[in-house]
């Protein structure tokens, strides 16, 4: 692995064996702690949107693993504006081990991949959030096991970013995938063509409906995001009258399995997207799912900057 861009550069059975690194290194971390895997190491974060969860959980797992980061906000650098991605990538390069970056254009994560001489990961574009992914299907192994086969997944909302990474590690993983939106609001064609290609090939099926109650109904996993996306706020009154049937509350749940999890990526809309009853209620995964956000970012540091295959 020479960059972390997208759940399909990996193989499925990478996508495991990166999973399993995760489940060890998080069993070390609750043991007492982690190996200074990368020690003298350091991870440059540049952010073009805001985030929660991916600076702390990144700048956490550096700490953990020995090593440390650098945040640069949407003020600083002001990527592709005050200079081209690819003089960034190139300086940055110079400074850092690793760069993590949260941009709006994908294009330009695969212009810093591309002239960066560090290895880059995807903190989140507008095409798919494939840390998000790889943390959601770390939870769900916790608590559905291995055995995804004829399990089911789904997703009601936009087919958005998060919506991508979570077909294809599903379609990679051989879980079934059902995703519910409003008419406008599917995942991209091409999206669901190479996930149709890779479901095919681990036997799971994939269901897209506009009908909330047919992708909820046997649920194991019940998964929402918001209906706005950063850098679609002048959409957001729209989007709220389009996706108002879609909101994951108790009665939706009701149709899913009675062990089925609710999951979000977060930040959440509660009252909107997701009711307060779900996301604190006995169904809920949503703080573990969080938190597994540092233990598998800390499976792709140490994968991408520990310069072994410790
Ligand atoms: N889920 C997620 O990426 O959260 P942040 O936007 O807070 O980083
Ligand atoms: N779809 C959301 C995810 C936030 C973590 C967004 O892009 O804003």
């Amino acid at each position: 692995m020479e960059h972390f861009l997208a759940l399909t550069e990996l193989t499925p059975d990478g996508l495991r064996d990166l999973l399993q690194k995760a489940l060890d290194l998080k069993a070390e971390w609750k043991a007492g702690g982690n190996r200074p895997l990368l020690k003298g190491k350091t991870l440059g974060m540049v952010f073009q949107k805001p985030s929660l969860r991916t600076r702390v959980s990144f700048e956490m797992g550096m700490i953990h693993l020995g090593g440390q980061a650098i945040y640069i906000s949407p003020n600083e650098i002001k990527l592709g504006e005050r200079e081209s991605v690819p003089d960034a990538a190139r300086v940055l390069s110079r400074y850092v081990d690793g760069i993590m970056a949260r941009v709006f254009a994908h294009a330009d994560i695969l212009a810093l991949a591309q002239y960066a001489s560090a290895p880059v990961i995807n903190g989140l574009s507008d095409y798919n959030h494939p840390c998000q992914g790889l943390a959601d299907f770390l939870t769900i192994v916790e608590v559905k096991g291995w055995d995804l086969g004829g399990k089911r997944l789904a997703f009601v909302g936009d087919g958005n970013n998060v919506a991508v990474s979570l077909i294809f590690g599903a379609a990679m993983l051989g879980m079934d995938f059902a995703i519910a939106g409003p008419p406008g609001y599917e995942l991209p064609a091409d999206v669901w063509a190479l996930g149709q290609k890779l479901a095919g090939e681990s036997g799971s099926t994939l269901l897209a409906t506009h009908d909330p109650r047919e992708a909820v109904s046997g649920a194991d996993v019940v998964y929402t995001d918001v209906w706005a996306s950063m850098g679609q706020e002048e959409e957001t009154a729209a989007r709220a009258r389009a996706f108002a049937p879609y909101q994951v509350n108790e009665e939706l749940m009701a149709e899913a399995k009675p062990d089925a999890i609710a999951m979000h990526c977060l930040p959440a809309h509660r009252g909107q997207e997701i009711t307060d009853g779900v996301c604190d209620g006995p169904h809920s995964a949503l703080w573990d799912q969080a938190e597994n956000r540092m233990h598998a970012q800390k499976a792709v540091l140490a994968e991408l900057l520990s310069g072994d295959d410790d």
